[in-house]
Order: C-alpha cells, then structure tokens, then sequence
C-alpha cells in the first residue's frame, strides 16, 4: 500500500478519543459526579446503547427524532437506534420493573449519548450524560432535591454561586396558558418554536405557585442563584411540569450544562400505571468547559504509581518488591524493555509514574533500594521488607 491509501488516523466526525490524559479528566470529573449523587442516595444502573427506533418516536423531541437520530436497519430487519437520550430507557426499566422498584426511586447513569448534530463548542455527536431522576414522587420536594443535587454537583466541583444560574419555569402552566387560545397540537407547535428561539412568548405568564415555593423552598437550603426563566420551554414535549436549565455566568461558555424536568406521563407508553418522576441530564462536554473556564480542574490528576526500572536483572528479580506495592493498592509497573536507564525514567514519565524504583545486582545483593518522588526528585532509601515505611512514602 502507498502512504496515500492507508486510513486516516482521525476519528469519526464529532466523535472523541480519549488518550489516558482526557481519561485522568473524564474519570476525576465522574469520580466527583459519582460521589455527590451517591451521597444523595442514588443508585446507579445501566442499559445498552442500542434501542428500537420507535421509541423515539411517540413521545420526545422532533427535532432529535427527525433530524439527529442515528438510526439504521440490522440484519434481522428491525430499525435501530443509538440512544439519543437516556430518559426514553430509564422510563421503560422502571416500568417494566414498577412491581419490585421501592418508590420514590433515585436512580442515576452515566450513559454515552449520540446526536447527530453541526459539531461546535460544548455540541457534539457524542457525548457523556449524567441523568439522575427520581420516579414515583408528584411532591415539590422531589423537585426541590433534583435542582438542591444539580447545585450540588458545581459546588464540588469548587464552582461558586456567581459562577453559575439555575433557571426554571413550568411548562405545564406555560402549554396551559396557551391552550387557552389554541388546541393541544398547536401549543406544542407554538412552545417548540419558542424554543428554538423563533417565537416570542405570545401569553404573560405569572410565575406559578408552584414555582414561587420552589425557588423558596430552594433558598431555605441556602440555594440563591435559581430564578424564574418565562422563556425557558425545552426541547422535549415530555416535560409537563417544572423545567429547569443550568448556565454558565461566564458569556464565553454560554451553552447549558444541565437540562430536565418534571415529566409525569412517560411510562404510560408502557404501560397504563402513571409513574410521575422528575430529573436531568448533565453533559461532560460543557462540565469540562465550565471547570476550565472557571479554573476548576485540578493540574494534576494522578495517582501513585511506581515504575521499576531494572538494570542488568530480570524483571522477574523485581516481582516480589512489585506485588508487594500491587497488594498495598499501588500500582506498580517492571520494565520489560531492554532500554538505558535515562530512556526507562523517560519511559516512567510518559507511562504517567509518580513513582521510582532502579533495581540492579547492588540492589538485590544489598536487600536496599531507593525511591524517587519523580515530581519533586525526593529520594529515600528503604530495605526490602520495610513495606509500610515504602507505602506511606509514596502515598505522602
Ligand atoms: P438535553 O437538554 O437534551 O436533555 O441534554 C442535557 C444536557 O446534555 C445539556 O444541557 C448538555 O449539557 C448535554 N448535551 C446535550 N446534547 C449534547 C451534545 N450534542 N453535545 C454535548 N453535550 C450535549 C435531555 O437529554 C433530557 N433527556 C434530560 C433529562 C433527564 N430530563 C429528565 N431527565
């Protein structure tokens, strides 16, 4: 083959690779994420990328259906798509599994989402989205705890109030206030135009009672950055409650990083029973936007590690000190090349080590060897039993 026939390196337009540095990143920011909504009291569950087309289809957003979808036919006939958004699965795994689920259920994902959109900062044709919802609750409290946790999410992560703003409305009273002079159908037409921006609000809306007791409620938690949005609508015609969007202050990153909602009737594409459930989606691409934006992410995100390099020995002299580490959770790396040692610390380096070890003859003759922060050069000397004094030096 010519260098001109070999495939391209790139990948796939608006997709991601992600090299172990951007994965240092995504796993700290799901670390954090993980952390917050489990200590919440949220479980987290899973299901596979590939759904039938036609759920899609009944009862969400237009634009996604027609436009962003990526759907195709497999070899048994039936139309496919890769998940757009997770709220569609979750809708059916608790109603399919509504007779053993212990309500109200606080349930959260992290799932990889696809659309086919014009790729551009914080949109992309993949992306990470972390949903959390609570099913089976009609009260303002469930609310009030899905927007307290999208608070809590940016708070730690280090943001500050003036960093970000929670804006709500309620699309129920909206579409209502509309149906006043047009039938249902006509209202969704009107509210996806608002959404889009192509429509002004043609009813003045109050903020409802609700929506007063919300932002309230919020502020006795010590929440103050939630305000009343009349022209937030949403994309999905599912919502028929509160909606809620998260934005950055800062004008330079002015998408949404969090998107959701009440939406009390989607389970009855299942089946008859009615399970109200309230929650939001919260994308990586814009969180890592904001944390940078915002100076939020930490400059350095490994952890320990310990590369031994090994000189005129063979990496199976330097087991016994490697599983040692290994059974202390340190990971620890032999090397298994015949390279200088200069060339094995450059090795360490890029292998993101913290940590290292050089063993040769001396060494293994001597029972000693030393241990190099790689960071700060700081070296010590310890003997081969000494595991705890060697762990607490790494883990320092
Ligand atoms: P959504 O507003 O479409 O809502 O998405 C929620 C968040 O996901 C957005 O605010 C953004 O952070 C991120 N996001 C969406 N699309 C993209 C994209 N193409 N590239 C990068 N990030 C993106 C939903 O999907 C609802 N199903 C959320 C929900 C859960 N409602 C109730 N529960």
């Amino acid at each position: 083959m010519t260098a001109k026939n070999k495939l391209g390196t790139e990948s796939y337009k608006g997709v991601r690779d992600f090299f172990p540095e951007d994965m240092r990143v995504r796993n700290y920011m799901f670390r954090t994420i993980r952390e917050t909504v489990e200590s919440f009291g949220f479980e987290e569950y899973d299901a596979s990328i590939l759904e039938p087309a036609e759920l899609y289809e009944s009862k969400t957003s237009q634009e996604i259906v027609n436009e962003q979808t990526y759907t195709f036919t497999d070899r048994g006939d039936r139309r496919v798509t890769l998940r757009p958004e997770m709220t569609p699965t979750v809708a059916r795994m608790v109603a399919s599994g509504r007779r053993e689920l212990g309500f109200p259920l606080r349930w959260y994902s992290i799932p990889n989402l696809f659309r086919y959109e014009r790729p551009q900062r914080g949109r992309l044709r993949e992306h990470y989205q972390l949903n959390a919802d609570i099913f089976g609750s009609n009260s303002i409290e469930a609310d009030i705890e899905i927007i307290s946790l999208a608070h809590k999410i940016l708070t730690n992560f280090g943001a500050q109030e003036s960093d970000f703003e929670i804006r709500i409305n309620n699309r129920g009273a909206l579409k209502n206030a509309l149906m006043q002079n047009m039938n249902d159908e006509e209202a969704e037409m009107e509210l996806s135009k608002m959404d889009k921006g192509n429509s002004e609000l043609s009813v003045k809306i109050e903020t409802s009672e609700e929506t007063r007791s919300i932002i309230e409620a919020l502020k006795e938690r010590g929440i103050s950055n939630v305000r009343f949005d009349q022209t937030l609508v949403r994309g999905f015609s599912y919502y028929t409650g509160t909606i809620l969007e998260v934005f950055d202050t800062n004008p330079d990153n002015n998408r949404s990083l969090f998107g959701g909602g009440r939406y009390d009737n989607l389970t009855t594409l299942f089946d008859d029973e009615q399970i109200p459930a309230v929650g939001f989606g919260m994308g990586d691409v814009t969180l890592r936007d904001f944390l940078e934006t915002h100076g939020l992410l930490p400059e350095i995100f490994r952890d320990p590690k310990v590369f031994i390099g090994t000189v005129d020995i063979k990496p199976k002299d330097a087991q016994d000190i490697a599983e040692n580490l290994r059974a202390n959770n340190i990971p620890a790396e032999i090397n298994i090349t015949d390279k200088k040692i200069g060339d094995q610390i450059k090795l360490a380096e890029k292998h993101a080590a913290t940590h290292m070890i050089v063993l040769g003859a001396e060494e293994l003759k001597n029972e000693k060897f030393t241990i190099k922060n790689l960071d700060t050069r700081e070296e010590q000397e310890f003997s081969f039993g000494a595991i705890s004094e060697q762990v607490a030096f790494i883990l320092k």
